[in-house]
């Protein structure tokens, strides 16, 4: 195992910042590392929010960038200031992917190239990147180890596969110091609306019906985002150069028993579940080998029920902040309409 790495008076370059996971693990890191400062590089796409980072905008420590992963120039001059880059932005949204893949291939895939061709001409001392478990594709029972075989089935995941073998191939020819994560499916504050979680929760505070997809037992394995801030945590301490690590918290649950959860935590009618036709080739389930991760010491620390509650809470009580996206964005409108009436 490596010895633990000094972190602290490091400047981390996080990328994709304003979304839901890069959001959290800022506000993790500034208060984990007080000597650490962070370049939040965030292209602000529809899913990129200000307002998930409104409590430390005014940090002396924290610079926000807009800009494109994409823009070799961008990238160059924040690594000149850089000593550790933890990499999340990407298109994540699979419904989206299935309407419109070409976004994910071009920031998922060559945005990921970008970063890396970069990296060889800068000296970067660590390089995260944040791939996912949906890269291994479905399975019915057992779990994936590492070393298993990639057999991505969404355009989604398929692009993280590419991103993912990118990074790897960049320690294998260039000696690039890398390392891979694969989490499980997050939840917890400021995930934006669109994703199952957040969605089911929103719409029943609106008193909307909750579009289970199928029979609903397609099952997840859920990870509440600060155990995942955690597990980036540990892995930046004392994760090996060109290693994977699979990070899920075993709580694998089929979507009808969540639904199920929130309703009755917001003390909704279950009448507001309502099974709509499935998602195109709709993975079954998800599921990852952990012993590699906790063999470095993390272990989730959350209580999904817990963790549950906490995030409907949280989502009660912050209706401005998702209430604005679902009503004011004409993105998140039209993207359903369409993704509805493609689908009757
Ligand atoms: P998100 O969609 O909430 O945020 C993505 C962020 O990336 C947004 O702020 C967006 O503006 C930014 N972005 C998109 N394209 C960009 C570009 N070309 N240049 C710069 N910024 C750009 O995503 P998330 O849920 O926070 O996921 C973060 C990462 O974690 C992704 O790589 C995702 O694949 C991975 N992941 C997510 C989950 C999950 O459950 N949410 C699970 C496993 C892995
Ligand atoms: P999602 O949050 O999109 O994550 P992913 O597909 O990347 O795992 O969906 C989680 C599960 O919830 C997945 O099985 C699809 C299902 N789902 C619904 O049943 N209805 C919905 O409206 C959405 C968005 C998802």
């Amino acid at each position: 195992m490596a010895e633990t790495r000094r972190l602290d008076g490091k400047t981390f370059l996080v990328t994709g910042g304003a979304g839901f996971i890069g959001s959290n693990f800022i506000r993790y890191l500034l208060q984990s590392y007080p000597d650490c400062k962070i370049i939040n590089l965030d292209k602000l796409t529809y899913a990129g929010n200000l307002e998930n980072l409104e409590d430390i905008a005014g940090n002396p420590r924290y610079t926000f960038v807009q800009g494109d992963i994409r823009d070799g120039e961008v990238v160059s001059s924040l690594y000149e200031k850089s000593d550790i880059v933890v990499h999340f932005a990407a298109e994540t949204h699979v419904d989206r992917s299935i309407l419109e893949g070409g976004e994910f291939v071009l920031t998922d895939v060559h945005g990921t190239y970008i970063l890396l061709e970069t990296m060889r001409n800068h000296s970067i001392e660590l390089f995260i990147h944040i791939s996912t478990d949906e890269v291994y594709g479905s399975r019915k029972t057992g779990a994936f180890k590492e070393e298993d075989a990639l057999n991505p089935s969404s355009p989604y995941s398929a692009s993280k596969a590419g991103a993912d073998r990118l990074v790897y191939a960049y320690w294998v020819t260039y000696g690039l110091p890398v390392i891979i994560l694969r989490p499980t499916n997050n939840y917890g504050p400021y995930q934006y609306p669109e994703k199952f979680i957040p969605l089911f929760i929103s719409n029943a505070l609106e008193d909307k019906t909750l579009p289970l997809y199928g029979k609903g037992d397609n099952r997840r394995d859920w990870l509440f985002v600060e155990d995942h801030c955690r597990a980036i945590d540990c892995v930046l301490n004392k994760g090996n150069m060109g290693e994977v690590y699979n990070v899920g918290a075993q709580n694998e649950i089929s979507n009808i028993v969540i639904a199920n959860k929130i309703v009755e935590l917001l003390g909704k009618p279950e009448s507001l579940i309502k099974h709509v036709p499935d998602r195109l080739g709709h993975d079954f389930r998800y599921s990852v080998d952990c012993r590699k991760i906790h063999s470095l010491g993390w272990k989730p620390a959350m209580d999904f029920e817990e963790a549950l509650r906490l995030t409907v809470t949280w989502y009660s009580e912050k209706k401005s902040w998702w209430k604005k996206i679902k009503d004011k964005s004409r993105d998140f409108k039209s993207f359903y309409e369409k993704y509805y009436r493609d689908r009757k």
